[in-house]
């Protein structure tokens, strides 16, 4: 049943991306003829080390404790938030690098795929310091950088997690220098449409960028329903904080994350 479950899924959300891709091929074409459907495949799967993962402060579904109890607390504001505005798409973001940004949406995610029902796609478009598989430890085969210029099928790119149900990865494995111009070809966009065409209730949580250093987190602003804000207690200048909100828009930061690294304590609200 399983099987079944995901080979239909993987085949919805392929359709879409040669959809994409033969409209942006050759647009003229498109309605004349009919592209044969390929089959679905697999997603690849990796394996991870829970033992690693904690010494990393990667938190996985089963574990229990101060952030652990955190993460679940921001689950349940998002997934408030979610249900209540229609809201899909969260960028997690911060004011500059190093506030916690990748921990965040990893452990969110965690947190929210282990919500019966709740499918999430985790998204790196930090294409500029991608660290969302290595915070995994695990090691694609493909990332972001290369499919985001590409034509290739979107499970090319898509990789899940051996006993994590409900997850689903787009990874990015190498920096990239043209970053904000590669999220703003419109494959960027088109990855998440398939997401959200993929299963109505799946929500997508995006790595981005610090929003102050550089364009790429601006970029895909448009894209983006919501924002989760992390700051450093010791590091955040409160200035920053309010350029950051100026910037993406008051109204559209729907949460701040109390990054507390030196604690190794969270707190959202
Ligand atoms: N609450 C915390 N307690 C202890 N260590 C933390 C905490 N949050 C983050 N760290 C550590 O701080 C470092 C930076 O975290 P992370 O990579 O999540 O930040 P980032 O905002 O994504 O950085 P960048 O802007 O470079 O992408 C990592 O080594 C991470 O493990
Ligand atoms: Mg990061």
């Amino acid at each position: 049943m399983e099987r079944i479950q995901r080979a239909l899924e993987i085949s919805r959300l392929q359709r879409p991306a040669q959809a994409a891709v033969a409209m942006a091929a050759a647009p003229a074409a498109r309605s004349a003829r009919v592209e044969p459907q390929a089959p679905p495949t697999e997603l690849a799967c990796y394996t991870i080390n829970p033992g690693e993962l904690r010494k990393r402060r990667v938190l996985l579904p089963q574990e229990s404790g101060v952030a652990a109890r955190a993460y679940r607390m921001l689950r349940a504001q998002l997934l408030q938030r979610a249900r209540g505005g229609g809201l899909r798409v969260f960028g997690i973001v911060s004011a500059v690098s190093g506030e916690g940004k990748t921990l965040t949406a990893v452990n969110l995610a965690l947190s929210l795929s282990a919500e019966p029902n709740q499918r999430v796609a985790l998204v790196d478009f930090d294409l500029r310091h991608p660290s969302v598989a290595q915070t995994l430890g695990i090691a694609p085969s493909s990332g972001l950088e290369t499919w985001l210029t590409s034509d290739r099928p979107v499970e090319s790119v898509l990789c899940e997690i051996e006993g994590i149900e409900r997850l689903c990865i787009a990874p990015t494995l190498a920096p990239l220098d043209a970053s904000s111009e590669t999220l703003a070809t419109g494959r960027a966009g088109a990855l998440l449409e398939e997401f959200k065409a993929a299963d109505p209730e799946s929500l997508v949580l995006i790595d981005l960028p610090p929003v102050l250093l550089g364009d790429d987190a601006l970029t895909v602003a448009p894209l983006i329903d919501g924002f989760i804000l992390v700051v450093t207690e010791s590091k955040t200048r409160r200035e920053d904080v309010e350029r950051v909100l100026e910037l993406l828009g008051r109204d559209r930061v729907i949460g701040t994350i109390l990054n507390n690294s030196t604690e190794s304590e969270q707190r959202a609200y």
